[in-house]
């Protein structure tokens, strides 16, 4: 698995932070900013060599999908791998969700640049509207022909993943559909290999795994904390404060560039890597 250098996601973050600026301060569902994000993730994995959708669906403004499939691979064996790329309105939304837009960016630009010739077809996606209820990964799901949803073998999730005083969250696989532990297995194996611990979390279909769990896909994801406290035990093991907020500039203003920890986003960016090596060879 290839190194992804922490200051290539950093520097998407920059853009990413830039581009809500200069839109009124965020990249909220129906507002300029989301798009510009976009539009953004969209020209540097054109550049590399993907082919790209943006599939445009309505709820209370316009929102958008971006799509993004490496070439090759077994269509009948597609594995997916997806983050938000819309905030909310109060701010321009680094942790929440520029984080996983940003790794998974360039993650998928490393997988370009590397071309590790993907037994499985390796698809990138960008939602829209997950702030306003899930829509956009919903809509997808929805949209999906049965016999297209049948050739995926499963989703991995990234939402907030660079929390300023996080810890290592994977998502549980207990109540999700069968397959769902071998994701879970995966991203702890590699976690313990890097000498990191990890908790379970449920995160009770609060993110955009959430459609593709209920249409029977297998899921799983990271996650490095949102409103919720840190426990004394946590800070033990991971360092950080206890009795303060995994992240306390969620959904505010202040989630910018400064409101990450570049340990994290490098662990989980890396944690992100190792997922889309493995699973690209594995056949269906
Ligand atoms: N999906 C929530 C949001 O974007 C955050 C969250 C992510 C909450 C993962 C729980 C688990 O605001
Ligand atoms: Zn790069
Ligand atoms: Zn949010
Ligand atoms: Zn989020």
């Amino acid at each position: 698995v290839p190194d992804v250098p922490v200051a290539d996601v950093q520097a998407h973050l920059v853009q990413l932070q830039r581009i809500a600026e200069a839109n009124g301060g965020n990249r909220a569902h129906g507002r300029p900013g989301h798009l510009a994000g976009l539009e953004y993730v969209r020209s540097a994995l054109d550049a590399a060599g993907y082919t790209t959708t943006l599939q445009e669906f309505s709820s209370g403004g316009t929102g958008y999908n971006l799509v993004a499939d490496w070439p090759g691979g077994d269509e009948n064996a597609v594995m997916m791998f997806g983050a938000h790329a819309d905030g909310v309105a109060a701010g321009p939304g680094i942790n929440d969700n520029g984080s996983g837009t940003a790794a998974l960016l360039e993650v998928a630009l490393t997988v370009a640049e590397q071309d590790p010739r993907p037994a499985r077809q390796l698809r990138f996606a960008w939602w829209g509207a997950e702030e306003v209820g899930l829509v956009g990964s919903a809509h997808y799901v929805r949209r999906l022909p049965a016999d297209e949803l049948e050739r995926i073998d499963g989703y991995l999730n990234f939402d907030m993943i660079a929390s300023p005083n996080g810890g290592y969250f994977v998502y549980s696989s207990s109540g999700q559909p069968e397959g769902s532990a071998a994701f879970e297995r995966l991203l702890n194996g590699h976690f313990a290999d890097a000498g990191i611990e990890t908790e379970p979390v449920d995160l009770a279909g609060r993110s955009d795994h959430a459609p593709f769990a209920d249409a029977g896909i297998p899921t799983g994801g990271v996650f490095t904390g949102a409103e919720g406290t840190k426990t004394p035990e946590q800070a033990r093991k991971w360092g950080g404060t206890a009795g303060k907020p995994f992240d306390p500039c969620y959904h505010r203003a202040c989630d910018t560039t400064a409101n990450i920890d570049p340990e994290l986003l490098g662990r989980t960016t890396a944690a992100l890597a190792a997922a889309v090596w493995t699973l690209s060879q594995e056949d269906g």
